[in-house]
């Protein structure tokens, strides 16, 4: 990874999301370099995910989705229910985005090859898959999403993150705001399940199925972007 010469810039970078200043302001240089420093800080080497501060994996996301969430962190649709931290960690990292950042973000994020994940979560992976049937008309049978429904892949996700979303959307702390439509949709699934060990065992059988290869082409694409640094 690249990420060490530019520690210091991230950091301010991150400071500067913090304080919910505009990139813009700082003019075209300044917001130019979306490579593997700004983002990758949280999300991991090579957008695989970190656990540590709890952001999910990246690699591989459909652009789709990618663009929705950070519109809706942007917009103050995910991210602001005060009992919602890791989204309030988020949230002020796409504050400052433009829309035409949101798009180079989605282009340059949106190649980035898959990344295999750890698996963390253990539970009972046939009652899992017994739950997951409530799942798969919008998830899709192998859980590789569906964008007609606007349900994204759930396969190859960090286990962990999938944990603390369903807890998120059961309690309401996601998909509660008035302008979230899908959060919304998925607030109600979630109620589906009845309790902490259907949410483990769901996300047990969900480490069973195998990413998929949404962004296969884009790795090609991140080898000639980083050429230039
Ligand atoms: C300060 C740490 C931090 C930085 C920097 C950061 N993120 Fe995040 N991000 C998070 C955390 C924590 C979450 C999990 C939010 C949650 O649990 O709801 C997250 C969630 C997301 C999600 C939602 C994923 C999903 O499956 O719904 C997207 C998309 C995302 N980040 C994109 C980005 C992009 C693009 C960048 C760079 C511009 C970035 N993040 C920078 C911490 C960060
Ligand atoms: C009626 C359609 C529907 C059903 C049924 C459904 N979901 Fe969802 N799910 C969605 C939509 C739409 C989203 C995207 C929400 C958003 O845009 O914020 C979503 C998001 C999610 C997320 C968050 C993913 C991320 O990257 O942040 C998880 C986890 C999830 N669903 C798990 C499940 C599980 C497990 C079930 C079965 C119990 C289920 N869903 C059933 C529509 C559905």
């Amino acid at each position: 990874m690249k990420t060490r010469p530019r520690r210091a810039l991230s950091l301010f970078l991150l400071c500067l999301g913090l304080a919910g200043l505009s990139l813009e302001a700082l003019g075209e240089d300044a917001r130019e370099p979306y490579d593997d420093f700004y983002c990758t800080t949280c999300h991991g080497a090579d957008g695989r995910g970190n656990v540590g501060v709890q952001a999910p994996r990246l690699a591989g996301m459909e652009p789709w989705y990618l663009r929705r969430q950070l519109e809706k962190f942007r917009d103050g649709r995910r991210g602001t229910h005060p009992q919602d931290v890791e989204g309030r960690a988020m949230r002020p990292m796409a504050t400052p985005l433009s829309d035409d950042s949101i798009d180079a973000l989605v282009n340059w994020v949106g190649s980035w090859p898959q990344a295999a994940v750890a698996k963390t979560v253990v539970g009972d992976v046939d009652a899992g898959r017994r739950w997951y049937a409530g799942c798969s008309a919008c998830h899709g049978a192998d859980a590789s999403g569906n964008q007609a429904l606007g349900a994204p892949a759930l396969a190859g996700q960090n286990d962990w993150y999938l944990l603390t979303q369903l807890r998120n959307f059961r309690l309401g702390y996601r998909g509660r705001h008035r302008a979230d439509s899908e959060g919304a949709t998925m607030a109600a699934a979630a109620q589906t399940l009845p309790d902490e060990q259907a949410l483990v065992d769901v996300i047990a059988y969900l480490n069973t199925l195998a990413p998929p290869d949404t962004v296969a082409a884009g790795a090609a694409n991140r080898h000639t972007q980083l050429q230039g640094n």
